[in-house]
């Protein structure tokens, strides 16, 4: 079993640059199958989940050709929807539902192994899915088996699509079922996340009629096809963020390059709450502290509001703040079980149903911890290279299905971590 073993308590001086986003490439590289024709994908984020939805597309029968290390062309000339081997693959992944929106979109039908990823502690529904496949048109069934199928026998005909909750997966998903559906799609009360625009300008760049991504509404004009091109992936917004807490936890100063300024201002303005210095550039965001940090509060909300995907990285921020600080997770509805890692490390964290009260602690001090999930990894890994002592993060594989080449980066600013075989 691998796991990092860190050396703490330096700051972080340099410059780093940011990869592809994720949660846009875990939508984009399924949405490829829907396009006639090769499509070339760049600023792709060499991370697993995203290796493997190629793997995946590859058993399907996609042609995938690597023509650098962020760049990759597709070619569909007609799949396979029952490999055993992909459904072994996508149950490895929480974003292989993308699969579902994607085939069902093209082909009007879809079977794909229900989706696995990072557990909040508890179950993570996919009933918006499912609304929004049927009010287009097709039946979607849950097989005992761990698959999910969905077919639309007469073709998919676009609908008015009102979701209960703001929901990412939702709105990626039947955006890609709605792509061919015939007549108008409208959908409202969507995710608005920078990923969300990323994959409608993806679709739009290969002939899709998608306008309103961004907004609360999206909507979406049939087309017939989709022709081949290029798109290249928006920076990842929680990986930059991620940096960003990291310096504010160790203290120093690093320039974040290849970031979309804009999309971290809510991150931005709660570390400049607690006292750490951001300069924001074109494309890049420099980050600075050197003083004490101030204790402050976040409630995680649906982009624009403060991402629950930097909510635990944040905690290990606010442990070393002056006073007590409140976290409440307004996303998922248990989010805090890093929570427990921390407190190996001398954090003082009360957890009461969805807030997080954090009494700040002059130091944190190395422990053995674990990585509960993705995030909750990052957390752990900068609460590691800001405790004075060595620590060790196992269960590192959920940290790798999301952060490029994060050795190699931390390392570059002089973060003092190594990965062993446990
Ligand atoms: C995406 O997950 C991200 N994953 C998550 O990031 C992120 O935390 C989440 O969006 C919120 O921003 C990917 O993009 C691969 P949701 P997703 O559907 O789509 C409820 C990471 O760290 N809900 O927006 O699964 C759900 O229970 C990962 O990169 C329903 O009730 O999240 C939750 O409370 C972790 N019914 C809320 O909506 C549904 O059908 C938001 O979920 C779907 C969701």
């Amino acid at each position: 079993m691998e796991k990092y073993i860190i050396r703490g308590g330096h700051p972080l001086e340099g410059e780093v640059t940011i990869s592809g986003a994720k949660n846009a490439a875990v939508a984009i590289v399924p949405a490829a199958l829907m396009v006639d024709g090769p499509c070339i994908i760049e600023n792709v984020p060499n991370i697993v989940d995203v290796m493997l939805q190629f793997e995946i597309l590859e058993k399907m029968g996609v042609k995938i050709k690597q023509l650098n290390t962020t760049t990759f062309c597709t070619e569909n000339n007609g799949i396979n929807f029952d490999s055993e081997e992909t459904f072994e693959h996508m149950t490895k992944l929480r974003a292989s539902y993308y699969f579902i929106g994607a085939e069902l979109g093209r082909y009007g039908r879809a079977r794909v192994a229900m989706p696995g990823g990072c557990n909040f502690g508890g179950i993570r529904p996919v009933d918006q899915h499912v609304k929004g496949f049927e009010k287009l048109n097709s039946f979607v069934r849950v097989e005992s088996e761990g698959f999910i199928s969905a077919i639309a026998p007469e073709g998919l005909i676009g609908n008015h699509i009102y979701f209960d909750v703001v929901t990412v997966g939702a709105t990626m998903n039947v955006m890609l079922a709605a792509v061919f559906a015939k007549g108008q799609t409208v959908m409202e009360n969507v995710a608005k996340e920078p990923h969300i625009v990323d994959l409608a300008n993806f679709l739009n760049q290969m002939g899709a009629d998608i306008k309103g991504a961004g907004t609360d509404k999206i909507v979406v004009n049939g087309v017939e096809r989709l022709h081949g091109g290029t798109y290249s992936i928006i920076p990842d917004q929680i990986e930059a963020g991620t940096y960003m807490a990291a310096v504010a936890a160790c203290g120093g100063d690093v320039l974040i390059r290849n970031v979309i300024p804009k999309h971290l201002e809510c991150i931005s303005s709660k570390l400049e709450d607690m006292g750490v210095k951001i300069d924001m550039y074109d494309d890049s965001v420099r980050v600075r502290r050197t003083g004490p940090l101030r204790h402050t509060n976040l409630k995680t909300q649906p982009y624009p509001g403060f991402p629950t995907d930097m909510q635990p990285q944040m905690a290990a921020v606010m442990c070393l703040a002056d006073g007590s600080s409140h976290i409440t997770e307004g996303v998922w509805p248990n989010r805090f079980r890093y929570t427990e890692e921390m407190g190996k490390m001398g954090a003082h964290i009360n957890v009461f149903k969805e807030t997080a009260v954090i009494d700040g602690v002059p130091d944190l001090h190395g422990a053995d911890v674990l990585a509960h999930d993705l995030r909750a990894g990052a957390a752990m890994v900068i609460a590691g290279l800001a405790a004075h002592g060595t620590t060790t993060v196992s269960q590192i594989g959920y940290i790798e299905r999301g952060y490029e080449d994060l050795i190699g980066k931390l390392r570059g600013i002089g973060g003092d971590i190594e990965r062993v075989d446990a």
